[in-house]
């Protein structure tokens, strides 16, 4: 079941998300949050902060999982996910910085990397929130559209769309790496609850694909019509394709 929430603009999506977020840490504080990166959790990361130094939020007891790494950025790599992780959130909240894990993209060997991120998300046990965004080509994580599923960790080659989105993090789309490590769709379909963060004209229409197409490893994100505790936070642009055809649980 698929619950759509309604946000005036990027920023209301951004407060909604945290919101979720932050009820998630305060009922359960040792909860296991499965991140994200790229530029649409941005504000959601801001908010969260802000909920800390207020003394609102304590995130001394929760784990992080992040989705993906570049392949062959460490992470003190600038352009890392971890960095940006770190910049973000990790640095400006009180988490444990031990149990905040991306995986590492400087472990050459893929089979290795992967086998090890596995082992990682084996050991937090289930994510309590999976927190999404959604790539143009309706990727999640790194898992790029293709013929199968993907279950578990797995090193993808970066489709020319994504290399083209990620380069806004870097000087040029040359310095994008090619090549990235990241969690199965199995793993997220693990997540106990999925939020799904969207925002933008440009997002408008694989959302309708992705949530009202065939499920299809071409559009990874539509094998979320069949978890069974998915909400999108989106803001009118983002619906704009398919505002005729949802109920929406919430207008915020
Ligand atoms: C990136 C990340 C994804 C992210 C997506 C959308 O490549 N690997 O985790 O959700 O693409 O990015 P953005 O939020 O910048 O549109």
């Amino acid at each position: 079941m698929i619950k759509f929430i309604l946000t005036k603009d990027y920023d209301a999506m951004s407060a909604e998300a945290a919101s979720i977020i932050g009820a998630q840490i305060v009922l359960k504080p040792d909860c296991v949050l499965g991140l994200a990166t790229g530029s649409t959790p941005v504000g959601t990361y801001e908010y969260l902060s802000a909920g800390y130094v207020k003394g609102d939020l304590d995130f001394s007891q929760v784990t992080s999982i992040n989705l993906d790494e570049f392949k062959g950025l460490a992470h003190d790599n600038e352009h890392s996910y971890y960095r940006f992780m770190y910049d973000n959130l990790f640095k400006k909240v009180n988490i444990d910085i031990n149990k905040a894990f991306v995986p590492d993209g400087s472990i050459a060997d893929a089979d290795l990397a992967c086998k090890k991120y596995d082992e990682i998300i084996a050991s937090v046990g289930c994510i309590d929130l999976q927190l999404l965004g959604l790539g143009h080509n309706g990727h999640i994580g790194f898992n790029e559209p293709s013929d199968v599923f993907p279950k578990r960790t797995h090193c993808v080659d970066l489709a020319e769309s994504t290399i083209s989105a990620n380069s806004i993090f870097f000087s040029s789309e040359e310095e994008v790496p090619k090549q990235a490590y990241t969690m199965g769709i199995q793993s997220i379909m693990d997540a106990k609850k999925i939020l799904l963060l969207v925002s933008g004209t440009d997002k408008a229409a694989i959302v309708k694909r992705a949530f009202f197409g065939d499920i299809t490893p071409r559009v990874p994100a539509s094998v979320l019509q069949l978890h069974h505790d998915v909400t999108v936070v989106g803001d009118v642009a983002a619906f704009s394709e398919i505002s005729h055809l949802i109920w929406i649980y919430k207008q915020a």
